[in-house]
């Protein structure tokens, strides 16, 4: 008979920001940690370890995921994107990452990489949200240190590089 045993390591393959990853997890290991501990993947935070601030917020199978309420057994098998893979190519910032930076959107920048996933899922899936939109999409998310106007603005400034992008697109 088998029984359950807490301590025993389980092996994890996961698609991670487009490349096959290995590590190994026990049963109750969260997300967070195997990202940041088991395989260095410091980027994405912990803050309140309850699913409300969203500073871990990554992509699993494609839906946005607070990687503190996931166990890292869960995604074995699954597609996990991370703020790490953002950035077009190493050394480069995307447009939504490159607005943060000219808005100043982020001072201790806890908070930030949880906030440019769901900005970046939200953009995509979004072509020409409001104010109102972007506002209620951060009302997901704490963030101590900026007001949310500067994130606000990079936010609203990506929007209309977006837009323009896809009429030149659509121009061409
Ligand atoms: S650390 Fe996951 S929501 Fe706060
Ligand atoms: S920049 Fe510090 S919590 Fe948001």
């Amino acid at each position: 008979m088998s029984r359950f045993n807490a301590q025993e390591k389980h092996r994890i393959c996961l698609t991670l920001n487009g490349v096959p990853v290995e590590g190994e997890a026990e049963p109750r290991l969260l997300l967070t940690d195997f990202l940041r501990q088991n395989i260095g993947m410091t980027g994405t935070h912990v803050g309140c370890e309850h699913g409300v601030c969203g500073a871990c917020t990554v992509e699993v199978n494609g839906q946005l995921t607070r990687a503190c309420l996931t166990l890292a057994v869960q995604i074995d098998g699954c597609e996990v994107r991370t703020v790490e893979g953002l950035a077009p190519q190493p050394g480069r910032l995307g447009i939504l990452q490159a607005a943060f930076k000219r808005h100043h959107a982020l001072q201790c920048g806890f908070c930030t990489a949880g906030i440019l996933m769901s900005l970046d899922y939200f953009l995509s899936h979004h072509k020409s949200p409001s104010e109102g939109d972007i506002r209620d999409l951060l009302s997901g998310h704490l963030c101590r240190c900026t007001g949310y106007t500067p994130i606000v603005q990079a936010a609203l400034e990506a929007v209309r590089e977006f837009e323009k992008l896809g009429s030149e697109k659509t121009d061409a």
